[in-house]
């Protein structure tokens, strides 16, 4: 099989859904990076976006709906729930909550729990239009532990021989996936950093607790080596070593193959982030400039410490 590649418009997203109503597998673009889209409510789609992805069957999927007001079917909306789905959606947030009426055992990957998230897109009201009303299992659209994609091209390099469609709408605009945040009656936990940072949810929320230090991981994708390219990566480098190739911030004396953002700006950066490591990731290692710790940078240091993680499969 090879992936079919239609530019993003009317006519696509018509394609789109046929597919995916018909149990198949289709890449579409979202406001953060291009996911991989099956029917929720067909096993075996699902059962596919896992064998595509090689993805461990643990790891559960984030459920996307067409619309805020379809949280309730698939989860159990506590009132801060509630506050959060009409303060952020749709956007790039993803709420973890206990599971409505038993929704999906295999998008949840047998967790109580399932994570659910209205995308900011063009396709998701074109799809209710046309009567296609999700949702939509989605991670994003990469080879399991590979970096996410941001344009069309990253999926077909990763996914092009095993879906079929991929809706092309150029370069995802925030480029780093969204923010995971699991709510557990008034409790709130910051799962995975993103553009919407703690600071934007603190007003809502009141405390934002993080993951407890060697607690077992509470998302289970959130593996150390996750998001990483195949080349080894130096974080903080203050110097281009040789043989290295080096991603710079903010101007910078050194000698730079790439820039992620010549101004220092933190949300240029997160949406060049992927797409420099995979354009750098020709064999040799790659040294990356510090990234200043606040706002969108947390999310962006949070996937460069994954990117250098030891990878356990590595000999
Ligand atoms: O921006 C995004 O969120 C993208 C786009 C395509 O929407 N999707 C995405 O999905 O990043 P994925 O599968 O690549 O990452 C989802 C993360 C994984 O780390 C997974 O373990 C975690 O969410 N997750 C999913 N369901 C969960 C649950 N019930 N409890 C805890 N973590 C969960
Ligand atoms: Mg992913």
């Amino acid at each position: 099989m090879t992936a079919t590649i239609l530019k993003a418009g009317e006519s696509a997203y018509m394609r789109a859904a046929e597919i995916l109503s018909a149990g198949g597998l289709v890449a579409l673009p979202t406001e953060t990076v291009y996911g991989l889209a099956a029917d929720a409510a067909n096993d075996d789609a699902i059962k596919a976006v896992y064998a595509a992805k090689g993805r461990p069957s643990s790891n559960p999927l984030i459920c996307h709906i067409m619309a805020p007001d379809h949280a309730g079917e698939v989860a159990q909306i506590s009132p801060l729930a509630a506050r959060m789905i009409e303060n952020f959606f749709p956007g790039p947030l993803t709420l973890v909550l206990p599971q409505a009426n038993n929704f999906s055992e295999y998008a949840s990957a047998g967790h109580a729990t399932i994570a659910v998230r209205c995308p900011d897109t063009e396709w998701r009201q074109a799809f209710y239009e046309i009567g296609f009303r999700g949702p939509l299992v989605m991670p994003s659209a990469n080879i399991s532990g590979h970096v996410s994609p941001t344009c069309a091209e990253h999926v077909f390099a990763d996914l092009g021989d095993k879906i079929d469609l991929i809706i092309d709408a150029g370069e995802c605009m925030g480029g780093i996936e969204s923010t995971i945040l699991k709510i557990d009656g008034d409790r709130a936990t910051l799962l995975r950093p993103g553009s919407i940072t703690a600071a934007d949810l603190a007003p809502y929320v009141g405390q934002i607790d993080l993951p407890r230090k060697g607690a077992k991981t509470v998302a289970p994708g959130m593996l150390k080596s996750h998001y990483a390219p195949k080349a080894k990566v130096r974080l903080n480098a203050l110097e281009k070593r040789r043989g290295e190739n080096y991603l710079a911030f903010g101007k910078t004396d050194i000698l730079a193959d790439l820039n992620l953002s010549a101004s220092g700006d933190l949300k240029e950066a997160a949406s060049n982030l992927y797409a420099a490591l995979r354009e750098l990731d020709t064999g040799s290692d790659i040294a990356v400039a510090p990234i200043p710790d606040t706002g969108v940078g947390i999310a962006i240091n949070d996937r460069l410490r994954r990117a250098a993680a030891e990878r356990p499969n590595e000999p």
